[in-house]
Order: C-alpha cells, then structure tokens, then sequence
C-alpha cells in the first residue's frame, strides 16, 4: 500500500533515517514539495549522506526515485548531488525530475536574503532561495526545468525576471545579477540532467495504475507549512498532506497510508513561536545530546521537550495513521521526562492548538512529568524489550494522540529501528 512519511513537527524530525529505512519496499519514492532547504540524514555504510533535494530512496537499488513538479529545484544543487552520491558507488540511473519543477535561479537566493532584512517579522530562512522561488510560480512568472533543455526559451523568459529584480535588490543596496554570470553553468546542469527530466506527472500515474507501491516523502514539518504552519514563520510549500497531490499530479485515491515522524522531545530551526523551548543548561544538554545542529545550514537548533498539543493538531489535520517515533535513545538516563499536555490561554485550560501567533504568544505550557529508564535503548529491537518506563512514555503519546506507535527508532542507523505490528 502507498505510504506518506511526513514531519509533523518543524522539520528535522529523522525524516531521512525513516524513509531510507522504509524505503525498500517501494518502487517508487517521490519529494512533492520544498527545495535543497531540507537536510535529510542517511547512513551508507559508514558514509553519513545528507540529502537536499533527492529523495531518501536514492539508496535503495530497485526503487526508482523522484522529484515531483511542487518541489523548487537548483539545478546546480541537484547536479552536486548526484555527482556526489555518484563518487560513493551510488547507482543514480533510476532517478527523475519533473520538467515542470520549477526553477531556483541564482537572483531568487539574493533575494531571499533582501526580503530577510527588510521583514517585521525576521524568519531565519535556510538561504536557499526557496520562498522567492515559489512566490515566481504564484506569480506565474516561474521558470522550469524543463526550460533547461531549450537555452532560447531560458534566456527570454530569465532576461526578464533579471531586470524586474535587480531594480529591487539594487534598492536595497546590494548588487543585481547578470544572466552571463549563471547561464553557462544553468545550461551545463541542463545537458548533465537531461534524460533523467521527464513528464513526472505521466510516469507516475502509470506506474500507480500498474499496480506499483510509492512512498511519498515529505520536507519540513507540519509545523512549518504555508497554510497550516505556525506563519509568518514557515517555509513556503505544503509539506501537510494536500501539497502530494498539488506536488505530483497523483490522484487523492494513490494515497494508501499517512505514517507521521515525530521526535521524541521537539526542535525548531530560525525564528517562531515554539511553546515547550527550553532555556539556558538543560537546553544545551538536549542540544548536544541530541546531536541538535542544522543538516542544512549547521545552525544550532532550538530544543524543548515533547509538546503533545501541537503534535495532537498535525495528526488531525493530516489525518495520520501512525507515528514514527524518533531518538527516543537521546531521553537515556533521564529520572523523569517533562512534556507538553495541555496550554494555558488568558487562565483557561487547552488542549486545541491554534497556530497562530497571536495564540501561541498567550499560551503558557503545561508541563507533566512521566518516569524516565536507566540504561541504553540502542541495542533494543523488540517493543517489548524496551524498559517499561520507555514502553509508558510510548503508550502515553499514542494515546494523547489517538493513533498508534508504529516505529521506534533508537538510533541514526538503518537498522536501529523498532517496528511493531499493528492490530487491524
Ligand atoms: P530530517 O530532516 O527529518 O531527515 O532529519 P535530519 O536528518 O535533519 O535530523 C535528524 C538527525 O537525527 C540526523 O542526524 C539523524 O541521523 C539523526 N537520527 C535520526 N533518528 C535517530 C534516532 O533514533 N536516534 C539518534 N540518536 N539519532 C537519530
Ligand atoms: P527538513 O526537510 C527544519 C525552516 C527554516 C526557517 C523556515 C523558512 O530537513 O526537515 P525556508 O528556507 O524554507 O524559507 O525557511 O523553515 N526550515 C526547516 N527547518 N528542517 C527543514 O527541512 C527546514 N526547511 C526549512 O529554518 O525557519
Ligand atoms: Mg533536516
């Protein structure tokens, strides 16, 4: 059965660990939104492979992997990569983009960078070009991959969004760009690509109705979506449920089952309201416990503990059909484990989460505590092996959340994983 596997917090959550994990049994794997913002951390062999733009299903040498059109691509980016993974023994032959992807140009990096100073409301962006990116395709002014292959088309329609921002970035002080500074380069990684761009959208389909299993595999977090998100402070796509099928052309019945990730306590890059945030000593010993620094950019990650309310609205509005719970060895050792049950809004009591900020800047957590375990989870690959204070923290979430705890993961490596058969 077809499978989403998303984030259901801001990103960061083992998304890539998961999906290489599961990968395997699919034929397909498929990114539908985002850009090189993500940082999905794979083992291969002893390689630690941080992937930006491929899927995580790269590795696996019978699935075919994908780039849908909702996803922003760098060609620049996607060429490293794949030259990378090709440099580690990696066979990258069964991959596909979509030719109508579209395109992150070098002036929409620049920008980026402009609408970050000038903004209220500093968000912390990745850098990577990706909110002026979609904003060109909402401005259906969007270049594609596609116009990679044909230099004439790419240049027309480049020339003219050079001049509309340059006149902007010079405003602002910094200095505009020149179509001969990227063309050669955009052209190269056009000729490099080129057989592996194709009608995703056609290829996809076809293989759904031939009977093949796909894995979809989600960027960011819930969390961190356009619509649903904690905005201003998100990124620019649909990583929550609904971007699948804007971002490949699938229909909603290709979708089998929603396996969401969760981390055992919560992280947030950049800017942005983030209820259970710890503070000061216990804050750098999740941190470096934790291994908390950005895939992408190395930023130190904000850290807090599990925040059940946030966690209850994603599954809801994703309709999630199990968790993926992650790093769950990080909480080793500790006497008790603090986490988010409800929220104090204005003296009331609440369990609903409103991703507003106006909301969440009224809303005081409240903290529980439950008993932590002694010892070392990593070696543990059978539920009922786990200490019972470990396997309560787990029953705790599941039912706070109404769905059960289908994978645990003790660990970065594929195998450090712990999978528990359902009851239908
Ligand atoms: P993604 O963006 O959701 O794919 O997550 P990242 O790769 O950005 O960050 C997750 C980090 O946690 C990576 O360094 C993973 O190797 C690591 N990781 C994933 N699962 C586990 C786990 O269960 N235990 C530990 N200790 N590390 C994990
Ligand atoms: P993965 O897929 C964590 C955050 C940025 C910033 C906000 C907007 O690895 O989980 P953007 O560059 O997208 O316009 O930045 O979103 N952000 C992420 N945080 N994990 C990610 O991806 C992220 N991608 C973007 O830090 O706060
Ligand atoms: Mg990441």
């Amino acid at each position: 059965m077809n499978l989403l596997v998303m984030g259901l917090q801001w990103g960061d959550e083992g998304k890539g660990k998961a999906i290489d994990y599961l990968a395997g049994n699919f034929d397909v794997v498929v990114r539908y939104q985002g850009g090189h913002n993500a940082g999905h951390t794979v083992y291969y062999g002893d390689h630690k492979v941080v992937l930006h733009l491929l899927p995580s299903g790269i590795f696996s040498p019978h699935t075919a992997s994908v780039i849908g059109n909702g996803v922003v691509v760098n060609p620049l980016q996607l060429v490293e990569e794949l030259l990378h993974l090709q440099s580690l023994g990696v066979d990258t032959g069964n991959f596909w983009v979509s030719h109508r992807a579209p395109l992150i140009l070098p002036f929409h990096q620049k920008l980026d960078i402009v609408f970050e100073q000038s903004r209220y409301h500093k968000i912390g962006t990745t850098r990577r070009g990706i909110g002026p990116a979609y904003e060109d395709l909402a401005g259906r002014r969007a270049l594609f991959v596609g116009d990679l292959l044909d230099p004439r088309r790419f240049r027309r329609k480049a020339v003219i969004l050079n001049e509309y921002y340059n006149r902007l970035v010079q405003a602002y002080g910094a200095e505009g760009t020149q179509i001969e500074e990227y063309m050669d380069a955009y052209m190269e990684a056009g000729g490099f690509l080129g057989s592996h761009i194709t009608d995703t959208t056609w290829m996809l389909n076809r293989r759904f109705r031939e009977g093949q299993a796909i894995l979809f595999e989600g960027a960011q977090g819930a969390l961190l979506d356009i619509h649903h998100g904690t905005y201003p402070f998100v990124t620019s796509s649909n990583p929550t449920v609904g971007g699948v099928f804007t971002g490949t052309g699938l229909p909603v019945q290709s979708l089998g089952r929603i396996t969401g990730i969760a981390k055992a306590y919560a992280t947030r890059v950049g800017e942005g309201p983030f209820p259970s945030e710890l503070e000061g000593p216990q804050a750098e010993w999740l941190r470096d416990r934790g291994g908390e620094f950005g895939a992408t950019t190395g930023r130190p990650r904000r850290v807090g503990w599990l925040d059940l309310v946030a966690l209850r609205y994603a599954v809801m509005i994703n309709g999630v059909d199990s968790l993926f719970l992650t790093k769950l060895d990080i909480l080793d050792g500790l006497t008790s484990i603090p986490f988010v049950e409800a929220y104090r809004v204005n003296g009331r009591e609440t369990r609903d989460f409103d991703p507003s900020i106006e909301f969440l800047e009224e809303a005081e957590p409240i903290v529980r505590e439950i008993p932590g375990w002694q010892g070392s989870v990593s070696e543990i690959r059978l539920f009922e092996e786990l200490p019972m204070e470990a396997q309560h923290y787990i029953e705790m979430i599941s039912e706070a959340v109404d769905i059960p705890v289908e994978f645990v993961s003790v660990g970065s490596g594929r195998d450090q994983t712990i999978k528990r058969e359902l009851k239908s």
